[in-house]
């Protein structure tokens, strides 16, 4: 019979006990929210998952803007700007409960967190869409916190942005680490030069939003008019969105708007101290030395 190897769990976690267990699959650094048995499994059945040809996936680290690109994206595969009636998480690879996707109507907007070695295995063969949003990680950083922050009972995190801040630097929070995750995908990215793949950044998305609309539109096939990505911009800004979501949204509440909470660049300054800052720049930079890649802060 054969034996699976039970994974080495690691506990990061600070003096004030908090933190979070974790173990490492394919060498993803993973959060244990159950089992690491039952976290592999799931990863296994997203693997499985059958894309159809048609299908687009988003591709984020947590907290860069994926509701927001989800709704713009799924706007511009029905041709116009009314609002889905559900939220991104019908499509969300990795979620529990991530299967009901198979019941979605094509074409399908899927998005995940995942890595990408995590991710269905028929992607690139089917050669599917894949859009990349980043953001700054200092605003990363602290629209996570006010996430996990917001929602005590299912993160079992109570400590302060400054503690969260140290694990987040350190790449021990839900999803790992961010330079990791974005490195991931730039290596996907040459590892597979027939795989079509669109980074977005969320900067450029909050500078010039009908411009990069038109830009995912290119990038996914759909001929559409100046005026309808206009319109797809306006219905979502985050004013817009944010009232969307408690009012057009079935499903999951979210009467805290954590995710639709300040939409803004630049909102770390009003966290992070001179000395955090320094901190952080020389921790992206260090992590993120080589790939060329530069942020927008504000
Ligand atoms: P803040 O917490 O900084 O407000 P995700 O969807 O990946 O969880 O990302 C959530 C972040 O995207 C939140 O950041 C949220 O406000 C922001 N966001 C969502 N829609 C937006 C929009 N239309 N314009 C700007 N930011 C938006």
């Amino acid at each position: 019979m054969e034996s699976q190897q039970t994974p080495e769990i690691l506990d990061y976690r600070n003096e004030n006990g908090q933190g979070w267990s974790f173990y490492k699959h394919d060498g993803v650094l993973r959060t244990i929210r159950t089992t690491p048995e039952a976290d592999m499994e799931m990863i296994r059945n997203v693997q499985k998952f059958e894309l159809r040809d048609d299908d687009v996936i988003i591709a984020a680290y947590p907290k860069c803007g994926t509701h927001w690109l989800w709704e713009i994206v799924t706007m511009l595969r029905a041709g116009n700007s009314e609002y889905h009636k559900k939220s991104k998480e019908i499509a969300m690879l990795g979620m529990p409960k991530f299967e009901r996707a198979n019941e979605l109507p094509s074409p399908r907007v899927l998005n995940s967190h995942l890595h990408f070695c995590h991710l269905p295995e028929n992607l690139v063969e089917k050669r599917i869409k894949t859009i990349f949003i980043m953001r700054n990680p200092k605003d990363v950083s602290v629209s996570y916190f006010n996430h996990v922050n917001g929602l005590k009972e299912s993160f079992h995190f109570d400590g302060t942005y400054s503690e969260y801040l140290d694990l987040f630097l350190e790449g021990k929070v839900p999803g790992g680490c961010y330079a990791d995750y974005v490195k991931d995908w730039q290596q996907a990215k040459q590892d597979n030069p027939d795989l079509p793949i669109l980074t977005v950044f969320y900067e450029n998305l909050k500078k010039d939003p009908v411009k990069n609309i038109k830009t995912v539109a290119e990038f996914i096939g759909e001929s559409v008019t100046d005026e309808l990505c206009e319109q797809i911009a306006e219905a979502c800004s985050f004013k817009k969105l944010k009232v969307a979501d408690t009012e057009v949204k079935e499903g999951l509440a979210d009467p805290t708007h954590l995710i639709y909470r300040k939409g803004e660049v630049g909102d770390w300054k009003n966290w992070i101290t001179v000395a955090q800052n320094e901190r952080f720049d020389d921790v992206i930079d260090r992590n993120l030395e080589g790939t060329g890649i530069v942020f927008t802060y504000e």
